[in-house]
């Protein structure tokens, strides 16, 4: 559970200086908020730790997703490349936009292949959703070599490794826009709440406008004068989630060093059963840790040691098997159930492409995932919860 295992006296200091001001709205009320605004310190705060020019609070990491594809411009008749492997809401997002989604392959790190991007191309491709999933990065370098080289726009969606890096370059900094998710579950928590991050001004500009109804924001006048130019909606981050944020991006490294020590210490365990085989991670270094993905030979042996490992108290995930993070298992998405019966976008007569969505276009996806196993790694590893681990796993690989 990460960020949240360590909500403590940090954020309720945090929490109470919004509290005793009253002031839960990031915008607007100047005098009355004597000077607090915890949301404007957290962009400031998590802008200056991943090194980017501009990042902006909003109500999630599925906003953050939309708000920054509406910034960038992506919209009806295009197409954007994504992973068949990631949380649903990278392909709601697209939809969101009124864009189509085409599904990518994976490789050896759970991540898009950067070799697949180029046979995904059509006349309609406008961007790129690389997904640094379960903490570890893609091998984002190759992905964004072919982007520039077809002059494809980046969107990173780093939902799931806040404060994991690549070469030392943090994730969400090498796309044109990156975002990150701080729902419940993830290594940085606010209870919800999401940030988009770009180095490019124009970008941001219209991403803070989209998140906002359009308001410019101009310091000079109140909110009710400031000025607009395109249309937008809400998705504003209020201060309470800031202040959540700024106590826990001070926690954001130990985090991280606690589940690397933490990983380090389960995969040696498993590194001593047999047939077993760790996810290749383009750089360990920056790797956020949050999970350690192993796989066997193939599925049903993976299936067979999953069943033991649970007998013995050890839970892991098969992504294939998962409801939500494996394109081919989306019914309500393979049947275009849009929440309007139209079924728009994927019937808008703008969109001159095809779609398949069918499992034969993964066939990487369907191997890999199908024997692969992923463990949550904990913050808080007390001793005995270690030695249960480990022993739930050395009885369940003598089926091996
Ligand atoms: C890869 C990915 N993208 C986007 C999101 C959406 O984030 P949120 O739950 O904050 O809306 C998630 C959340 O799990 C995710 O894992």
């Amino acid at each position: 559970m990460a960020g949240a295992e360590l909500i403590g006296k940090e954020e309720i200091k945090e929490i109470m200086d919004v509290m005793e001001t009253g002031i839960l709205m990031r915008y607007g009320f100047d005098k009355e908020r004597k000077g607090v605004f915890k949301v404007r310190e957290f962009e400031a705060a998590f802008a200056g730790y991943c090194q980017a020019k501009y990042a902006l609070g909003v109500t999630s990491g599925s906003t953050a997703l939309k708000v920054a594809l509406a910034a960038m411009d992506v919209g009806p008749g295009d197409e954007v490349i994504v992973p068949a492997f990631t949380f649903i809401a990278t392909y709601e997002a697209v939809l969101e936009v009124g864009a189509i989604p085409i599904a990518a392959d994976i490789d050896e790190t759970l991540n898009m292949d950067p070799g697949d991007i180029e046979k995904r191309i059509t006349p309609y491709t406008k961007a790129v959703i690389p997904v640094h999933m379960c903490g570890a990065p893609a091998h984002i370098d190759r992905i964004m070599a072919v982007a520039r080289k077809n002059k494809l726009l980046v969107l990173e969606d780093n939902a799931q490794a806040s404060g994991g890096s690549y070469r030392g370059k943090k994730l969400g900094t090498f796309g044109d826009m990156g975002i990150f998710s701080f729902d419940y579950y993830k290594t940085l928590t606010t209870g919800e709440g999401g940030m988009v991050l770009t180095d490019n001004k124009d970008f941001y500009l219209r991403a803070d406008g989209y998140h906002d109804h359009g308001h410019d924001h101009n310091p000079n006048v109140s909110r009710a004068l400031e000025g607009r130019t395109i249309l937008g909606f809400n998705y504003r981050m209020n201060e309470l989630q800031g202040a959540l944020g700024l106590a826990q991006l001070r926690k954001l490294d130990t985090i991280i060093a606690e589940q690397k020590k933490n990983k380090l210490a389960i995969k040696d365990v498993l590194k001593k059963c047999k047939g077993i085989k760790f996810r290749d991670i383009p750089d360990a270094d920056g790797d956020t840790a949050t999970f350690l993905a192993f796989n066997l030979p193939d599925e049903n042996t993976a299936m067979r040691f999953q069943k033991s490992l649970s007998g013995e108290g050890v839970d892991t995930v098969c992504f294939k098997k998962n409801l939500w993070h494996y394109l081919p298992n989306w019914e309500h998405f393979l049947a275009r159930s849009t929440a309007n019966s139209k079924k728009y976008p994927f019937t808008d007569p703008s969109y001159k492409g095809k779609v398949n969505y069918d499992r034969s276009t993964i066939p990487r996806a369907e191997d890999i995932l199908g024997r692969t196993l992923v463990m949550n790694i904990p913050v808080k590893m007390p001793t005995e919860r270690f030695a249960k681990i480990k022993e739930g796993i050395e009885k369940a690989a003598k089926n091996l």
